[in-house]
């Protein structure tokens, strides 16, 4: 068997499954089969296909490459393609609304255009791809997030209307974080920050039902991080379940591509 046949067609297995370019898993069937050298071997003098993906040591291989594969999918936070600025920092929820961000934002400007302030909770990237000027009365953007990278990044914008708090959710009372003389903020923005907290740390849940926002916009993605599944249903129930504990109405919805979600009230 030639090698190069079987990393093609392997790749072409996994990009059916997973989120991922046929390119870069390639690149990563490639580098771990240098440690597996006798594989390639073995691999070069066997005839059959099916023989070769009957090998343990085949197996073995392939659980490693998947394993690689899943865990990068898995994080938050990539460092970019070749071509991109050196140090500069991506995260995946950026990128995956990046086709839809448009939309996006009209849906987001049509319910909340006026508002003085946002609370950002989780906020990762996301004031990147905000268009400041279409809301000509927001005075501050305070954004929360423990991400340090997307801390920095969002510094160097050198935006006078964002109030970056790198910390983590319930370290400080909400309270803390309101503009001067306010009690409540117009809008809370939780986008894909909802199903993320309720697996991870479902205590801080509740810290989620208090913040003082006249409204606020919960999302969630339709589609799995790593794999290429629909998480639409799974999802809705936990944004169905976070607006009924909060005995929150639902007041309007959003619908792109990749994610839904909906703009609440108490
Ligand atoms: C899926 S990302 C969404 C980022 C952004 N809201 C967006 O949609 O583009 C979730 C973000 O929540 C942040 N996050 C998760 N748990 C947190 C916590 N307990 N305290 C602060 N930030 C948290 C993560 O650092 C990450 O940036």
């Amino acid at each position: 068997m030639k090698i190069e046949t079987i990393i093609l067609e392997e790749a072409k297995k996994i990009t059916s499954k997973y989120k991922i370019d046929q390119s870069e898993v390639e690149q990563i069937i490639r580098g771990h089969l240098e440690t597996f050298p006798e594989l390639i071997n073995k691999i070069e003098s066997t005839q059959g296909k099916d023989q070769v993906y009957r090998f343990g040591d085949y197996k073995d291989f392939i659980k490693k490459v998947k394993r690689e594969i899943y865990y990068s999918l898995r994080k938050y936070e990539r460092v970019p393609e070749t071509g991109a600025m050196p140090n500069s920092y991506e995260h995946i929820s950026v990128k995956e609304r990046e086709p839809y961000i448009a939309d996006f934002m009209e849906q987001l400007i049509a319910r909340s255009a006026n508002v003085h302030n946002i609370l950002d909770v989780g906020g990762g990237l996301f004031p990147m791809t905000v268009p400041f000027e279409r809301f000509p009365n927001l005075g501050k953007y305070v954004w929360l997030d423990r991400d340090k990278k997307a801390y920095e990044t969002l510094k160097e914008l050198n935006n006078p209307k964002l109030f970056l708090y790198n910390g983590k959710i319930g370290e400080k009372p909400w309270a803390d974080y309101l503009p001067e003389g306010t009690e409540i903020f117009d809008l809370a923005l939780m986008i894909k920050l909802v199903s993320v907290v309720w697996r991870q740390e479902r205590s801080l849940i509740e810290k989620l039902l208090q913040v003082p926002a006249k409204t606020i916009l919960v999302t969630a993605p339709k589609e799995a991080m790593t794999r290429r599944q629909s998480v639409y249903r799974r999802e809705k129930k936990v944004l169905l379940n976070f607006i009924k504990m909060g005995s929150f109405k639902v007041v309007g919805d959003l619908d792109v591509g990749n994610e839904f979600g909906y703009f609440i009230k108490k």
